[in-house]
C-alpha cells in the first residue's frame, strides 16, 4: 500500500542531489575562472558519492539479482540474494564462497583508468630501463635457467631474444571495440560469433579452438591469444596453420616454448604485468588488462558471470574443478558499472543493447581526477598529477636518455621467417587517430607496471616524437 510513496522518494530524492552536484559544479567552474586553476577544495567527495550513486543504479539493474550498498564515498559492498547457491568450497580456507564482496571504487577507478596508458609487452627497453631489469627480472620470465639471477647475460639474451622487441609493437588506443573471449561453456548456450568478429581486434585464450565447428557460437577472426606455460605443446596444433594471430605468453619462456616460436610465423610476445606469484587468481583478468591496454571498449565473451553456476565449464571440453564462480561475477559487474568492460552473457543476450547507465568518459575522468587528489591529499602531496604523476623510474633510452636501446631496433635478424614486421614497423602515421593523439598527449613515454598491481611505482622510457624522428 505504501510502495508508491517509498519508490517516489528516492527518485526525488536522487533529483535533488543531481541538481546540488550539478550546482556545486558551477560555482567551482566560475571559481576557477577567477583563480585560473582548478581549484576543488571539497568537490571530490560529492562528485566521488555521485559516481557511488550511479553506480549502485548501474548494478541493480544489470547485476542480475547483485546490489551494490554504499558505505561511503569510496567502499562500495556488492551483495548476492539471500539463498543464492553458493557450493564452491574453499579448502584453503574451509569456507564457501561468500555472498558480500566489499570493494575500493576509488582504487579501482585509478587502477583501471591506468591501464588504459600502459605497455603490457615486455620490452628492451623496459629491461634496459628497470632496476636491475636484465640481472634480476628477466631471470623471473626464464623457466629451467638454472639460477635465479642472469648472471650470464648473453645466455638470458638467448632465451628471450625470439620475444623481446625494443620498443613496444602495440600503442594504447590502437583499436576502438575488442572483444575479449573466454573460454566458458555458456558459449554455447548462444550465438555471439558475428558479433564477436564485428569487432577491431579479438583476444582469445589458451587452447580455445576456433573452427568452423565453433564459428556460430565464438566467431573466427583471430588476432590475439594469451597462452601460458604447458600450452607450447598443444600450440601448433592450435594454431592450426593461422599465423597472423599474435601470441603473448602470460608467463614464463623455455627452451620448449622457444623450439616452438621457431617453427611457427606468429609474433610472440611476453606480457609484461603480471603477478610473478604462484597461484595468481583471474587469468581472464590479465586478458582484460591487454584489451583496455590497446582498447577504447572492451567487450567480454565467454566468461562465468550468470547466476546459476554449478560447474565450471569450457566450450570445448568436459567440465572440470575450478576457482569462484561468485568472486569473479561480483568484480566482472563491478567492472562493468565503472565502464571499463562490457558483459554478454547468455541472460544478457536477449536486453537491447543499451549502455545508458554505464558512466560516460567524462564522467570516468572527473571521478578519476576527484580520486587521484584525494589519495594525494591523503598522502600528503599536493600538485604535480600530471600523467606521469606515477612514474617512478625513467628509462635510459630515447632523447633524454644515456642511449639507445640495447640489441638492434627490430627483429629481422632473430625472426627472419615470422610476420613480426606487421605490428612492428607500421609507421606513426598509420596508426589509428586517437592512438596518435594519445602518443603526443603522453610526450612519446611508455609506461609500463613494475610488478602486481601496486600503481605508483611505474616504469616510464620516453621515445622521441614522430614528428622529429
Ligand atoms: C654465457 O653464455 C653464453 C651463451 O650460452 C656462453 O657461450 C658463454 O660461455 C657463457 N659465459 C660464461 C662466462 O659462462
Ligand atoms: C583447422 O582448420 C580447418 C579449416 O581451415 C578446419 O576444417 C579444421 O577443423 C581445423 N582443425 C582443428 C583441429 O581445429
Ligand atoms: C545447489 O547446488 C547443488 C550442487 O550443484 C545442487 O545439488 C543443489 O540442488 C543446489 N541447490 C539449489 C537450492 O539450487
Ligand atoms: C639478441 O638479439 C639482439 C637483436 O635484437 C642482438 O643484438 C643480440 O646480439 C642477440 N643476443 C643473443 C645472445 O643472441
Ligand atoms: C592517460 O592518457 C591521457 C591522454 O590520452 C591523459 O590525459 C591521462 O591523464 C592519462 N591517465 C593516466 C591515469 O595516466
Amino acid at each position: 500500500m505504501t510502495r508508491p510513496r517509498f519508490s517516489r522518494k528516492p527518485a526525488l530524492v536522487r533529483l535533488l542531489s543531481v541538481a546540488a552536484l550539478f550546482s556545486i559544479i558551477l560555482i567551482a567552474i566560475q571559481s576557477s575562472f577567477f583563480t585560473g586553476s582548478w581549484t576543488p577544495v571539497n568537490l571530490d567527495i560529492p562528485i566521488l558519492s555521485h559516481f557511488q550513486s550511479n553506480l549502485q543504479q548501474c548494478v541493480a539493474n544489470r547485476g542480475l539479482g547483485l546490489t551494490a550498498h554504499i558505505i561511503d564515498h569510496c567502499n562500495v559492498i556488492l551483495k548476492f540474494p539471500q539463498g543464492t547457491n553458493s557450493t564452491w568450497y574453499n579448502e584453503q580456507f574451509k569456507i564457501f564462497e561468500p555472498l558480500e564482496y566489499k570493494y575500493d571504487v576509488c582504487e579501482a577507478i585509478l587502477l583501471w583508468e591506468q591501464y588504459r596508458n600502459m605497455t603490457t609487452v615486455l620490452t628492451r627497453e623496459y629491461l634496459d630501463s628497470r632496476p636491475d631489469g636484465w640481472f634480476d627480472y628477466a631471470a623471473k620470465r626464464i623457466a629451467q635457467l638454472g639460477a635465479d639471477k642472469c648472471y650470464n647475460q648473453t645466455l638470458c639474451e638467448e632465451h628471450l631474444n625470439l620475444t623481446l622487441p625494443a620498443k613496444p609493437p602495440f600503442h594504447p588506443r590502437q583499436f576502438r571495440r575488442c572483444a575479449v573471449v573466454g573460454n566458458s561453456g555458456d558459449l554455447l548456450k548462444t550465438q555471439f560469433g558475428e558479433e564477436i568478429d564485428s569487432h577491431d581486434a579479438v583476444i582469445r585464450d589458451n587452447e580455445a579452438p576456433v573452427n568452423e565447428k565453433y564459428a556460430k557460437h565464438v566467431g573466427l577472426k583471430r588476432d590475439f591469444r594469451l597462452v601460458v606455460r604447458g600450452a607450447a605443446g598443444n600450440m601448433i596444433k592450435i594454431l592450426n596453420g593461422s599465423d597472423d594471430e599474435v601470441l603473448i605468453i602470460k608467463s614464463v619462456i623455455h627452451r620448449d616454448f622457444n623450439a616452438m616460436i621457431k617453427k611457427i610465423r606468429n609474433p610472440v610476445y611476453l606480457f609484461q604485468g603480471i603477478v610473478l606469484r604462484r597461484g595468481a587468481k583471474g587469468t581472464g583478468m590479465k586478458s582484460i588488462e591487454l584489451a583496455l591496454s590497446m582498447c577504447d571498449i572492451v567487450d567480454i565473451y565467454g566468461f562465468t558471470v550468470d547466476p546459476g553456476y554449478t560447474e565450471w565449464t569450457r566450450y570445448f571440453s568436459t567440465p572440470r574443478k575450478g576457482h569462484n564462480p561468485l568472486q569473479g561475477r561480483a568484480y566482472y559487474q563491478l567492472l562493468e558499472c565503472l565502464g571499463v568492460i562490457r558483459i554478454h552473457s547468455p541472460m544478457r543476450a536477449k536486453r537491447k543493447k543499451d549502455w545508458s547507465d554505464v558512466p560516460s568518459r567524462e564522467m570516468i575522468n572527473n571521478a578519476h581526477r576527484a580520486a587521484l587528489r584525494l589519495k594525494k591529499k591523503q598522502a600528503g602531496q599536493e600538485g604535480g598529477l600530471g600523467q606521469f604523476v606515477n612514474c617512478k623510474v625513467w628509462g635510459k633510452s630515447g632523447p633524454y636518455g644515456n642511449g639507445p636501446v640495447s640489441g638492434s631496433t627490430d627483429m629481422t635478424d632473430t625472426r627472419k621467417d615470422s610476420n613480426y614486421n606487421r605490428w612492428e614497423i607500421m609507421p606513426f602515421e598509420s596508426l589509428r587517430k586517437e592512438a596518435r593523439k594519445h602518443y603526443m598527449q603522453m610526450e612519446g613515454v611508455s609506461l609500463y607496471k613494475m610488478d602486481g598491481n601496486k600503481l605508483d611505482d611505474l616504469v616510464c622510457v620516453k621515445h622521441p616524437l614522430k614528428s622529429e624522428a
